[in-house]
């Protein structure tokens, strides 16, 4: 094999080109599940990959699978992949890299010359974001088999509309007890991506190779009370839904805050408000918390103590409530073996690498269930993410790529 080049100009004008499918103005990028841009995005990685000679498959829930067939095609794969969905107001890299660069990663090998014995698989899985269904990460929930099919019945968005709807929007084909993985499919899966976090570029570092992905946990609030009247309901006696879910957004800081852990974060990131009029008592609210920590213990004691102050919150403010955990995972522990495989690649192109834990969650977090799982992070600027100003250099991308490219060629042959 000839030594591998990695065209990272050719990269970057795909990553940039792929940032004008947005379902907001450019620089944003927002492409939620199943919409008009996701099906475009989706399209888009089709062409590069049938491009690159790879055989396309997708699967009930929409996770895509382009294959280069190894010369051994009985023997598990070896898969990377990401997602290329992407929340409301997000950058053009997170998901992104590690689906176009693993095309990139395999033109390489190709370029190269080389011949894989297994075959490599780049996935691209269905709604690692939680952005439509509440809960993230569907599609790989589904092949580690992690997520019921009735549970995956029952999901709705915010417009009523159910997984089956919008299944059939983006034309996946099957029944979805056909999506779950057998066992023996993949050798190992390695999924690039930018770190999201600060500590790779704080450190000057190239690559981070990950050991732990923290546990998540997501809690939808949905509050009752009675509106009326701005000027006429007088103060005494009001049940403004608003004002519980203020409270709890407090309550939710303050458990996040006193687990004695640092690594515990609890956000609201969604708060609705019905009928949303300025002269109006708020009647219904509406949210959605996300909870999380590297260790179960303490992201559990502040989960439960969130979930007591909801009752205390709603019964004295007199508000109607509803509380459902729509996800409590525990963290996924990379496999050792495969770590110490990637960082030894990485330090053998003498980058710097670091282990590391990942904070953000990703689909290597149920991959990890399935076959032995780790991922490529590399540095991003002051560690932005899920915002339009999410940064990474082209060599930083390159480098990245090239670790996924040697890991595949190693794991591969
Ligand atoms: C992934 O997008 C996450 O929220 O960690
Ligand atoms: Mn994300
Ligand atoms: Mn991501």
């Amino acid at each position: 094999m000839k030594p591998l080049v990695v065209d990272k100009d050719r990269l970057q004008c795909e990553i940039d080109e792929f940032a004008l499918i947005t379902e907001a103005a450019p620089p944003v990028v927002t492409r939620v599940l199943f919409s008009e841009a996701d099906l475009r995005g989706r399209n888009y990685v089709k062409e590069r990959c049938t491009d690159a000679g790879l055989t396309l498959r997708t699967d009930a829930v929409g996770n895509m699978f382009a294959r280069w067939h190894g010369t051994s095609r009985q023997l598990p794969a070896i898969a990377t992949g990401s997602h290329i969905d992407a929340i409301p107001n997000a950058g053009k890299y997170d998901g992104v890299v590690g689906v176009l660069g693993a095309i990139e990663a395999i033109r390489t090998l190709q370029t190269a010359g080389f011949q894989p014995r297994r075959s490599i698989e780049l996935i691209i899985f269905t709604s690692e974001e939680p952005t439509r269904f509440g809960i993230g990460c569907l599609g790989s929930r589904l092949l580690g088999g992690v997520l019921s099919l009735e549970r995956a019945a029952a999901l709705r968005d915010r417009y009523g509309k159910d997984l089956e709807f919008w299944r059939k929007q983006g034309g996946c084909p099957g029944p979805l007890d056909s999506v779950k993985l057998a066992k023996d499919s993949y050798a190992a899966f390695v999924e690039l991506h930018i770190e999201q976090g600060p500590v790779l570029e704080a450190e000057k570092l190239d690559i981070g190779v990950v050991e732990k992905i923290a546990a998540p946990s997501t809690l939808r609030i949905q509050l009752t009370g009675v509106g009326g009247h701005a000027g006429a309901t007088l103060m005494p006696g009001r049940r403004d839904a608003l004002l519980a879910g203020a409270e709890i957004t407090l309550a939710v800081e303050q458990a996040a805050t006193t687990t004695g852990s640092p690594d515990t974060v609890g956000t609201t990131g969604i708060l609705r408000i019905e009928p949303g009029a300025v002269n109006s008592v708020p009647y219904k609210a509406y949210l959605e918390i996300d909870l999380r920590d590297t260790s179960v213990k303490t992201r559990d004691a502040a989960l439960h103590q969130i979930e007591a102050a909801i009752i205390e919150i709603c019964t004295r403010r007199k508000i109607e409530f509803t509380m459902e955990r729509l996800n409590v995972d525990p963290p996924a522990i990379c496999d050792a073996k495969l770590v110490e495989t990637v960082a030894g690649i990485a330090s053998g192109l003498d980058f710097s690498v670091k282990k590391m834990i990942s904070r953000a969650y990703h689909d290597s977090l149920f991959m990890a269930q399935v076959c032995p799982t780790t991922m490529i992070f590399i540095p991003c600027f002051k560690g932005y993410s899920h915002r339009p100003d999410e940064f990474s250099s082209p060599e930083q991308i390159e480098k990245g790529v090239r670790v996924l490219a040697e890991t595949f060629a190693q794991l591969a042959k």
